[in-house]
């Protein structure tokens, strides 16, 4: 059965919209492990618009669950990830300019490949496992498998955006060849972005995925019926 990690980032979005004290995404994370998450999942941001420093260093004090730190490939994320030693690092691609995550990494030989690959092996000499954030295609579960990361989470957000039943059928599959693909070749998978109470039931039967990283949807829900119900509906629908 795959698990859950809550990434609690738009709950400091919210706090950040005041630059106030509350609602505090490290109670929120606390509150969600309490319901039944597995992990917790901040990003924190070049240009810090939710996730602040104090929340990573706190969380990683106090969470009891898996931390998992999504970072841009940047020596200075580079440094706080290996002084923070969270449990996992996922590599996501970031644009000042986005809403959220646009899209998968670049792993291409010829484009951020060779970086990426040194920027790995850094993390793994520091004994942080891993996984790069990739479009759902075959080619990106190959490049994440060469440049010798331990996994990789699926974008699942052309898959949660796509209108009709015809084409999300056919970002579901291209999602499923994505993570066969990755677990035959032993690598860690997890999926995420746009997953929602609706969307999730069908890509949670895909029994290959260890692991689902799943935000924004949750802490919407949370606002009418609290953190604590919210996670426990989407462990059950997961489940
Ligand atoms: N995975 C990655 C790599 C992300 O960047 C995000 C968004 O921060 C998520 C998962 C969670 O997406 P959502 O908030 O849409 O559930």
């Amino acid at each position: 059965m795959a698990t859950l990690s809550v990434n609690v980032d738009h709950v400091a979005t919210v706090r950040q919209a005041r630059l106030a004290k509350e609602p505090d995404p490290v109670t929120a994370a606390l509150k969600a492990e309490l319901a039944g998450a597995d992990g917790i999942t901040v990003h924190l941001r070049e240009d810090r618009r939710h996730i602040q420093d104090r929340d990573l260093h706190l969380i990683r004090r106090t969470a009891k669950t898996r931390l998992n730190l999504e970072m841009a490939a940047t020596s200075e994320m580079l440094g706080i990830a290996l002084e923070v030693k969270p449990d996992m690092v996922t590599l996501v691609p970031e644009k000042r300019a986005e809403l959220t995550t646009e899209g998968g990494l670049n792993v291409d030989g010829r484009g951020d490949g060779e970086k990426l690959k040194d920027f790995v092996r850094s993390l793994k000499e520091g004994g942080i496992p891993v996984n790069l954030f990739i479009d759902p295609s075959l080619d990106a579960v190959k490049a994440s498998h060469r440049i010798g990361a331990d996994g990789v989470e699926i974008h699942t957000g052309t898959y949660a955006d796509a209108g009709t039943d015809g084409r999300r059928d056919m970002e579901l599959k291209r999602v499923h060849d994505a993570v066969l693909l990755a677990d035959r070749l032993s690598m860690k998978v997890h999926a995420g972005h746009g997953l929602n109470y609706i969307n999730i039931k069908a890509v949670a039967a895909i029994a290959e995925i260890d692991e689902f990283a799943i935000g924004y949807s949750i802490v919407s829900r949370a606002i009418y019926v609290g953190i604590e119900a919210a996670v426990a509906e989407m462990k059950r629908l997961i489940g």
